[in-house]
């Protein structure tokens, strides 16, 4: 149909005949002479309708009509001749601005109805995005997306390859893998009341992989979790999927980090660290109350619960004197500034993440001791501990300190949120990109609801050796063989080595309340295979759909899903979640009960 891609027309075809396919992007009429700026895949090029040039030709309707008539949008193949555009006419921005295809034919290949928003349309309400998905997919900036996400997976591939991992597919159709999100469920028509549930993760499958001896594997796999979502969160998603035999920590991270920087030296130019650094999560909570620091921002906590035992200001040495509490202080390098109302506004916003109170300090004069300072709260406050708090938290003039005290977890939470806040507000974010490694894990975490033992990332996590004897008396302070891939800030990848041996798998599964029956009835199938020379092995899973998300600049990963869902987990294109036949339920054996709520 076509001789030449639009955004492929340059000056050395001056003079050829070019037959040229693609969307009308926009029309201007310039008194009787039609320009065209006719879109495909590679780019823009004007097209010229004069109908001088049509005359005589006695097309149907003639080809200035069809031009005057199309809409934005509406397919066309385009007939002509490339000549040089008038001088004073260039357009500097455009690849092929210095010429223009004159039009001899066209022909109107399907017109388009008017649209519900145009390409170039600013602020377009996301859920008309996604219901014309196809229509907003066609602009270039979410071609470049997914032109990137297949140089991302390619880059992949290529490097993996090189060292000898094999691509196996695993099931979709298959039984629960517990990742910590609800299962989705898929009803099966020939074993009636039993259900496959999707895969959260290839966890076990990669796992039976080793035991098959294929030690290097790797999928580039599809994922299900019905969980809240968030921007960085999608119900199906992406993974990286990898597992290594024979294996420690630091070969997985080593092949990892490898990766890693060939990837964003072939798709960015940019040299990544080497090694990127190493930190605990006891640190990572200590300093940023986060396992996930965004090294990019240059504040970090200062832990003065020791100061503040023995404080009057209760809200201070209460917390202080609990277990499971912590007093932090943060410095905000020219805080001082910020006006009362701000401060409000930020004790409002540690408000909604479980904070009583954000306390501050604005230093004004270091020097001059407590009388170049100004707090509410330093009244409360002995001289020595106002002296050892400045001295610790290295404040400056012109800086302000702010506080938490409660429980750690409230703590952290809320002032490692306003730490990533503060950052944006104050323009504090560094550029660059700040690779960590976060290890040390906790293996277990209490559930703040029931009390339980739960995996802080999943039940097949090696303990650390030297913490085994631990799981029974402290299963708390048991420290895990996990490691995560944290990148400004996003935990982009998640693994560990794996346990490998029956007994010690059994053990943890028993640690996690799981009596030895549920265990067999649930992952039976690997607990069978580790009987037969599982060899020890680790992997790791990394967020494809996040790190294309931040190798492309999006702010969503929403933006780098060619057809991504909702927070609510729907498509709007095709209205998924729907009903279905009740012919279809019948054969299932299922009828859906009536809505507790009512419809809206
Ligand atoms: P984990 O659950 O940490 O580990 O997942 C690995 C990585 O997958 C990405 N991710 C998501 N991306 C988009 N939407 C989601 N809902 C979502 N959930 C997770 C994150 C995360 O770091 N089987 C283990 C890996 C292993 O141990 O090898 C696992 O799935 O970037
Ligand atoms: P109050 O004595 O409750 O008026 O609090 C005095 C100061 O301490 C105020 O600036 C509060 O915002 C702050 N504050 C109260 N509770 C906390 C807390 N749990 N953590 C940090 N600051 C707090």
């Amino acid at each position: 149909m076509r001789t030449h891609h639009c955004g492929e027309i340059l000056p050395e075809h001056i003079d050829s005949d070019v037959r040229l396919c693609g969307w009308v992007q926009g029309s201007r009429d310039h008194g009787g002479v039609i320009f065209i700026d006719l879109r495909d895949r590679s780019g823009v090029v004007q097209v010229v309708v004069d109908p001088d040039i049509d005359s005589g030709k006695g097309e149907t309707g003639g080809i200035f009509h069809l031009a005057e008539s199309a809409r934005n949008e509406s397919v066309m193949r385009v007939e002509g001749q490339v000549r040089r555009r008038p001088a004073g006419t260039e357009n500097k921005n455009l690849p092929t601005g210095r010429v223009e295809v004159v039009a001899r034919a066209m022909e109107m290949l399907n017109p388009s109805d008017s649209l519900p928003f145009q390409l170039d349309e600013e602020g377009v309400n996301e859920a008309l995005r996604l219901k014309y998905r196809y229509l907003d997919l066609r602009k270039d900036e979410m071609q470049k997306r997914l032109r990137l996400r297949h140089r991302v997976t390619k880059a992949i591939r290529r490097f993996l390859d090189a060292l000898d991992f094999v691509d196996v597919e695993t099931p979709v159709l298959t039984r629960s893998t517990p990742e910590g999100a609800r299962d989705y469920l898929v009803p099966s028509r020939t074993q009636h009341g039993l259900f496959f549930a999707l895969p959260q993760s290839p966890q076990l499958f990669k796992q039976l992989l080793m035991v098959a001896g294929v030690e290097r594997y790797y999928q580039i796999a599809r994922c299900f979790r019905d969980e809240d979502l968030r921007a960085d969160r999608q119900p199906e998603f992406t993974q990286l999927d990898m597992e290594m035999s024979f294996v420690a920590e630091s070969d997985v991270r080593g092949v990892v980090e490898e990766m890693m920087r060939a990837l964003f030296a072939e798709v960015l130019e940019v040299d990544l660290p080497d090694p990127f650094p190493l930190m605990t999560y006891a640190e990572a909570m200590r300093d940023y109350g986060s396992d996930s620091p965004d090294l990019r921002i240059p504040m970090r906590f200062t832990d003065i619960t020791d100061e503040c035992k023995a404080v009057e200001f209760k809200v201070f040495s209460a917390p202080a004197s609990r277990d499971d509490g912590r007093v932090a202080a943060m410095r905000v390098p020219g805080g001082g500034a910020l006006t009362r109302q701000q401060i409000d506004g930020y004790t409002e916003f540690v408000a909604g993440l479980g904070a009583r109170g954000l306390a501050w300090v604005k230093v004004n004069d270091a020097a001059t001791g407590r009388g170049g300072l100004q707090s509410p709260i330093l009244k409360f406050l002995p001289d020595e501990t106002v002296r050892a708090i400045v001295r610790r938290t290295g404040a400056a003039d012109g800086d302000l300190i702010f506080f938490g005290a409660d429980r750690a977890g409230i703590v952290n939470d809320s002032l490692g949120a306003l730490r990533v806040r503060l950052g944006r507000d104050l323009s504090l974010v560094e550029s660059g990109w700040r690779p960590l490694w976060v290890v040390d894990f906790p293996l277990l975490a209490k559930d703040p609801a029931g009390g339980q033992w739960a995996a802080l990332h999943h039940p097949f996590t090696a303990p650390r050796g030297e913490d085994l004897d631990k799981l029974e008396s402290a299963p708390g302070e048991v420290r895990s063989r996990a490691y995560d891939l944290v990148l400004n800030g996003t935990e982009v990848g998640g693994g560990s080595i794996r346990i490998h041996r029956r007994e010690v798998q059994q053990r943890v599964f028993r640690a996690l309340g799981m009596d030895e029956e549920t265990g067999a009835a649930k992952f039976g199938f690997l607990l069978e295979a580790m009987r037969y020379g599982a060899p020890p092995h680790g992997g790791i899973a990394l967020g494809l759909d996040r790190l294309s998300a931040m190798l492309s600049g999006a702010d969503s990963i929403r933006d780098v899903i060619a057809f991504p869902k909702t927070q609510k987990a729907s498509c709007l294109l095709t209205d998924a979640p729907g009903v279905v036949d009740p012919a279809q339920l019948k054969e299932l054996g299922y009828t859906v009960a009536p809505s507790k709520e009512p419809s809206p």
